[in-house]
């Protein structure tokens, strides 16, 4: 059973490939996607190493020269996605959006290094990619935390990779779509329109790329203009994690001024997150940098905190939370609170269950020595897979596969748990 899933995952990665970059799913995502790319490169490292490192640097070959990383870089024409380039207009000689997503890079780079069979290719790469990663680290800091709190903000719903979650319903209400250009939507073309973002949402997110086109992509301005600016605890455990993590690697590679800086944010960002902890609801939540208050809406963008390296009462109390949403559902971890009136466990981000954040989760928790909770989560995920294939995301009730299918990213995660469930403890 096992060595068929792992051809099947490896089969899905291959399909997906397309030379130097994976697309996310063909049909419904035709392009490259920043942290979709990132997390199959671990997958990719499984059966072919070369590979898995490209796939990371050709996603930094279009780092803009600020240092931001963008979320899609459009490598070829397709109309079969919106918005495309032509909404973007960031004016990059191979199109790119001017969003960024979750910076998983430094983590995923520290991973592949250490498990590297070919050593001297993983120092060759990972050195390239070293001071790139540190310039992305450097740009968020700079550019989306400039009055300097510890945390960064993101600006639109799509920085997060959680794109409908009901944490932006508050912060998104108050962003004016007047003026909003009209649009042809093609997401629910390829997928169940039940299972994706409402059109209200859609006019949101597409009125802030337009807004920050209309401000020619400034990112010395975005930040402070920005009509949406929220700070997201997942967020930001992942930066934090990831310059903890590069700090790791500019140790071995002999770049102590790198490691001291990366430790510095990450340690910076661990005091900051405390701000975002809520007591009352046991887990994390956003604060909305608009109106300064926080966000009462009970998402797993408050669970991810358990990747970065929390101090051990929150480690538990997450750990704890994260149980006692096991009971409310089969199927660990999902993306929303299943008893909060907004649960909807077949639309995206707003309670389905998602298996590249459940691997961060578990990851984080494994460290911190939490293995029962971890148990569970990877054993609920390779259920889902078994019953239902390398789906988008699933109902963690029903486990219904939902979004679009053969999915890049949930195979490279099959991938991973795989080879952690045989790894010795
Ligand atoms: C959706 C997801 C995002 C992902 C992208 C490509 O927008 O919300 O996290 O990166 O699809 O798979």
């Amino acid at each position: 059973m096992r060595d068929a899933i792992r051809q099947q995952a490896e089969q899905v990665i291959r399909r997906n490939d397309r030379g130097s970059y994976t697309v996310p799913t063909h049909g419904l995502y035709p392009f490259q996607w920043n942290w979709d790319s990132v997390l199959s490169a671990l997958g990719f490292a499984h059966f072919d190493e070369p590979r898995a490192w490209t796939e990371i640097d050709t996603l930094f070959a279009h780092q803009w020269e600020d240092g931001m990383v963008p979320h899609i870089i459009f490598h070829e024409p397709n109309d079969g996605y919106f918005p495309g380039p032509d909404v973007y207009r960031t004016g990059r000689a191979v199109p790119t959006s001017g969003l960024t997503q979750p910076p998983v890079a430094g983590f995923a780079v520290r991973r592949m290094f250490e498990r590297a069979r070919d050593r001297d290719l993983a120092e060759r790469r990972a050195r390239a990619l070293l001071p790139r990663i540190h310039a992305w680290h450097e740009w968020f800091h700079r550019c989306r935390d400039p009055q300097g709190t510890g945390l960064v903000a993101i600006l639109h719903p799509w920085e997060t990779g959680r794109d409908n979650s009901v944490d932006w319903d508050g912060p998104l209400s108050r962003v004016s779509t007047e003026g909003v250009e009209p649009f042809t939507r093609r997401d629910i073309q390829h997928a169940n329109p039940a299972h994706r973002p409402t059109q209200a949402q859609y006019e949101g997110y597409i009125r802030l790329v337009q807004t920050f086109r209309e401000l020619g992509w400034d990112n010395t301005i975005l930040h402070d203009a920005s009509p949406f600016r929220v700070a997201d605890p997942g967020f930001n455990a992942i930066l934090i994690r990831s310059c903890e993590d590069l700090g790791w690697l500019a140790d071995r590679l002999g770049e102590p001024q790198i490691a001291e800086q990366s430790r510095s944010f990450a340690a910076r960002g661990i005091a900051a997150l405390e701000t975002l902890w809520s007591e009352a609801h046991g887990q994390y939540l956003c604060r909305d940098r608009v109106t300064g208050e926080a966000v009462e809406s009970l998402s797993i963008g408050g669970l991810i905190p358990a990747f970065a390296a929390l101090p051990e009462a929150r480690m538990s109390a997450l750990a704890h939370r994260i149980a006692t949403l096991g009971q409310s559902c089969d199927h660990l971890v999902p993306s929303h609170d299943p008893a909060a009136p907004e649960y909807d466990g077949r639309r995206y981000w707003r309670g389905p269950v998602w298996l590249i954040v459940n691997y961060l989760i578990a990851d984080g928790l494994r460290r911190a020595g939490h293995d029962g909770i971890v148990g569970r989560i990877m054993s609920d995920s390779l259920r889902l897979i078994e019953k239902s294939g390398f789906a988008e995301y699933y109902d963690p009730v029903t486990a219904e596969p939902c979004g679009g299918v053969d999915f890049t990213w949930t195979a490279a995660m099959v991938l991973e748990i795989l080879a952690q469930e045989e790894a010795p403890a």
